[in-house]
């Protein structure tokens, strides 16, 4: 049983196959919760009840970026111990619907401003922004020289306020807020690796995605010696299992580029203005031609805006997807459709960069 079918695209001249494929996506499948979730289908819910629901053994690979802990608007409601939970428990409910043999690739960065209370407060002082360039080398050399001169007469004799000599001499001029609370680097590999091992999984491998340099949080580089965010990783997890190994599957050249290379320069989705946190359409591309055959099920149980499920469409490959935010999954679903159509009207070509 599925609910009323509305599309929104204009299907005329598209051949049969392709419209019955378009009317799945926007079905609402209204089966029931003991059934196994179907594939080409985009679902409305929290990945940690839908994940129990998907057919044991049918996934060759799971793609997806997660919430990851900074404060973007669908995980501002998550403490630290819950943003693990979430993760530790979703990667173990993999564990069960991946193919033996089959892989979980995740994207996911380090924590660049992890609030840390424990940090010490007192931190640089940053002379480079310092208006008025005047230290407390400066200001202890003249009170040696006239030990009666008080914070005024120091102002007086600079020629700045009373508040700049105490900033000066009491180190209270740190950016950021002598109150708030400090940042630091969250390394968040070894947690993910963790969660897999006790879930099953074996780190199979590695990547690094080179993405565009986000200076526009340039404030973390510019008050302190920090380098600026322009990486991420994939970490990719195997399920024990016959891994067919096919090297034919890309050509010599793409094997050189990118199949055998462990760092991905791909660059980053400029237009956010519809998804906050979209990852390129080459990432989930590149996983999915290395790691699976035509035919096979791509699950994103993070979907977004459904870049995983275009990627799995483009490649012949089936997907699942999930998403917990309703306008996400309707943008989702309009983006499938979108590819899907294109696709049928031969604007995309199987070679991917
Ligand atoms: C980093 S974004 C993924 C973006 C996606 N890769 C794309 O290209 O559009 C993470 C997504 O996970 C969704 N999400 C957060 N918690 C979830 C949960 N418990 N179950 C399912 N989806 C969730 C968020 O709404 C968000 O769209």
């Amino acid at each position: 049983m599925t609910g009323a079918v509305q599309l929104p695209l204009n299907l005329e001249r598209l051949p049969p196959d392709v419209r019955e494929q378009l009317r799945r996506i926007y079905e609402v499948p209204t089966t029931g919760t003991e059934a196994y979730l179907e594939v080409d289908r985009v679902y409305l819910g929290d990945a940690r009840d839908l994940l129990k629901r998907i057919r044991p053994n049918s996934v060759a690979l799971s793609v997806w970026s997660p919430p990851y802990f900074v404060g973007k608007s669908y995980e501002k409601d998550l403490s630290f111990e819950e943003w693990q939970d979430l993760l530790a428990t979703v990667i173990r409910l993999h564990f069960p619907i991946i193919k033996p043999g089959g892989f979980l690739a995740i994207n996911i960065a380090d924590i660049l401003t992890f609030k840390d209370p424990t940090m010490p407060r007192v931190q640089a002082e940053v002379i480079s922004a310092r208006k008025i360039n005047l230290t407390r080398e400066q200001i202890l050399a003249v009170k040696e020289k006239y030990p009666h001169f008080n914070r005024y007469d120091l102002a007086r004799y600079f020629g700045v306020s009373e508040q700049t000599i105490d900033r000066r001499l009491h180190g209270n001029n740190v950016r950021g807020g002598k109150y708030a609370t400090q940042t630091r680097v969250k390394l968040v590999g070894g947690l993910i690796e963790q969660w897999g091992s006790e879930a099953g999984f074996y780190l199979y491998d590695r990547r690094i995605w080179v993405k565009d340099p986000a200076w526009k949080n340039s404030r973390w580089v510019s008050m302190s010696y920090r380098s600026v965010d322009e990486f991420e990783y994939i970490y990719i997890f195997w399920k024990p299992g016959i891994t067919r190994v096919d090297r034919r599957k890309l050509s010599k050249q793409e094997w050189k580029e990118w199949g055998s290379r462990a760092v991905w320069y791909i660059p980053s989705v400029r237009a956010n203005d519809d998804h906050e946190a979209k990852f390129p359409l080459d990432l989930p591309r590149r996983l999915i031609r290395l790691l699976t055959e035509p035919g096979d099920i791509v699950l994103d149980c993070f979907l977004g805006s459904g870049t995983t499920a275009v990627a799995a469409l483009l490649e012949d490959r089936h997907f699942i997807g999930i998403e917990i935010v309703p306008k996400y999954v309707e943008l989702a679903k309009r983006n499938i459709a979108h590819a899907l159509a294109e696709k049928a009207r031969g604007a995309y070509h199987a070679a991917s960069s």
